[in-house]
This record gives structure tokens, sequence and C-alpha cells, in this order.
């Protein structure tokens, strides 16, 4: 249960999230997603010298009655390993429960999957929103030169399952092609 006071205000800034009462920080590493990606050789380079934040929440989750709201705001650093852009790790919701994305700044790509296989890709651009229904895993790209920052709003006592997503993967990628980005099939999926 947070410690929030409700009601409440707030901007759609990091700093703003990072000091609300009862907040959960969230920071992802490279050294925490290494088979996410693609390139071992590239990620091996990479950790040999630093291991950079790819990406970082702020979270408010709440387990109380049906009709409250979980929310967050996630802020994922711009960059790439190898050719393939910072993502997040990307989860399921156990129970079925919906999720909205509301992009404040940046450039990305929502991808999903179902567990049958079935794979979306819906663009993030700013002042955008994203409907992820209950039943697709979700993972976001950042595929621009800028954070990719956006809000997220999910219902009360739902449970994250990263360990499908950490066994199978997400069976497209997003690459840096010639022309910008491109999304793949992901052959080790
Ligand atoms: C919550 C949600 C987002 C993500 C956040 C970080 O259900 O989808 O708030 O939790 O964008 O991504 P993950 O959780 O995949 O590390
Ligand atoms: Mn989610």
């Amino acid at each position: 249960m947070s410690s929030v006071q409700f009601p409440f205000n707030l901007t759609l800034e990091s700093e703003a999230f990072q000091s609300l009462h009862g907040v959960n920080t969230i920071i992802r590493r490279l050294s925490d997603m290494i088979p996410c990606f693609a390139d071992q050789q590239a990620v091996k380079q990479i950790l040999a010298e630093d291991d950079p934040i790819l990406y970082e929440f702020w979270e408010i989750e709440q387990e109380g009655s049906a009709g409250e709201l979980s929310f967050g705001l996630t802020r994922i650093h711009a960059g790439k390993i190898g050719k393939e852009y910072h993502m997040t790790k990307g989860h399921f919701h156990v129970t079925d429960g919906d999720e909205i994305y509301v992009v404040v700044s940046g450039h990305g790509l929502l991808l999903l999957q179902t567990r049958e296989g079935e794979t979306r890709s819906l663009e993030m651009v700013p002042g955008g929103i994203c409907y992820v229904p209950g039943g697709w895993a979700h993972r976001t790209v950042n595929t621009g030169n800028d954070n990719l920052l956006f809000l997220s709003i999910w219902p009360p006592n739902i449970e994250h399952d990263y360990e499908t997503v950490a066994k199978h993967g997400f069976p497209i990628r997003v690459m840096e092609g010639a022309d910008g980005p491109i999304v793949t099939d992901n052959d080790q999926s």
C-alpha cells in the first residue's frame, strides 16, 4: 500500500514523481538486461567499461480496492546496444488488467505480444496514447535521440510476469536501419 496522500496533483516530470511520498524507484542498468539484446559482443564491450542506466521508473502501486489506479512515469535513456535501441524488460500482467501509456516526450515504439505469439508495434509520439489490452505483454523501445518519457496507468493488484519474457524474449526487435528504426523478427525467440 502506498503512503501517498490523496488527492494530489503533480507535473509529468521525473523530479515530481521522485519526490512523491511512498514512490517506488526502479533503475535498470545494462547488467540487469544482458540477455535482452541481440548483440552480445556489444553488451560485453560496453560492460567492460561502464554499466549504463538504460531506464528508470517511478511508480505508485495500489493494492487496495478494485477502484484504485496504479501509475508510474518511465524514462528510457536514448542510445543503442550495438544496433538495437534501449528498451524496457517487458512483462505480462498476470491477472487480467489493461493499461494506458501516455507519451510525454520523445519517440519510440511499443512492442506487444500475446502468449500465442501474435505481435504488434505501436508508434509512441509526444502527446500520443497507447492502449495495452490485458493478455498482451508490452515492451517499450526508445528510438529517438532524446529521453522517452511516458506515464502509465493500470489497475490495482496486478502481478507483473517478467519471467515469461525473460525466458522466451519478444518475437520482434527494433534495430537501427539505414533510414531509421526497423522492426525485425527475433531469430533467438
Ligand atoms: C506497469 C508498466 C510500466 C512499466 C515500466 C517499466 O504495468 O507497464 O509502468 O513497468 O515502463 O517497464 P518494465 O516494468 O517492463 O521494466
Ligand atoms: Mn504493464
